[in-house]
């Protein structure tokens, strides 16, 4: 399928608490192989967050304004559900250390068996975000340090204004 084929659509879905540099990356990078990509801001009942989930959508949808065809929506349901009702053919994921592999494999493995007709496709994520995690920039900022180069631009007051 051509990434011109309003069928190619994928799902990003991850918790976002914040959106990182790391994820913009990935979004940038997956987003040429697809005609849209939706990302999901998705409850994950275990983690409990710092942000609601809307400040989380906003938050995507500021950094991600400028790009074409990106779809910001949240779900609290299984990710492979929303995938059928947006017509997905695929779940893009980022893999980071090899410590995220047994994770992403496990999730990739059950979600294909949840939904045989739609693929999890993973980037690898760039070297300088190699290390950068939602929490650690959490940390960062509730400690005073500077997040700038982890977050994009348009959200970093807010989330150093969240901690004051
Ligand atoms: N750059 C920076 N950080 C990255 C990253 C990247 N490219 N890729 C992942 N991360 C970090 C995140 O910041 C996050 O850090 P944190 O743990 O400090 O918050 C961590 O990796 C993992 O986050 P995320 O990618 O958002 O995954 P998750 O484990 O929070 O959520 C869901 C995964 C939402 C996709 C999963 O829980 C889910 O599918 N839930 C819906 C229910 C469902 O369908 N269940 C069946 C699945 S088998």
């Amino acid at each position: 399928m051509k990434s011109g084929d309003p069928k190619n659509i994928a799902v990003y879905p991850g918790s976002f608490d914040p959106v990182t540099s790391g994820h913009i990356d990935i979004i940038q990078r997956a987003k040429p192989f697809f005609y849209s990509l939706h990302i999901l801001v998705a409850e994950n009942p275990s983690k409990s967050t710092l942000f609601s989930i809307d400040e989380r959508v906003e938050m995507i949808k500021s950094a991600t304004s400028a790009e074409k065809n990106i779809i910001v929506s949240s779900f609290s349901g299984l990710v492979v559900d929303y995938a059928r009702k947006v017509n997905a053919k695929a779940i893009v994921r980022g893999l980071r250390a090899v410590s995220d592999f047994d994770y992403e494999f496990q999730m990739a493995t059950m979600n294909r068996r949840l939904a045989p007709d739609i693929e999890t496709i993973f980037f690898t994520t760039r070297g300088k975000f190699f290390y950068i995690s939602s929490s650690m920039i959490k940390s960062i900022a509730q400690n005073g340090g500077d997040i700038s180069s982890f977050v994009p631009e348009s959200i970093e007051q807010k989330i150093i204004n969240k901690f004051k």
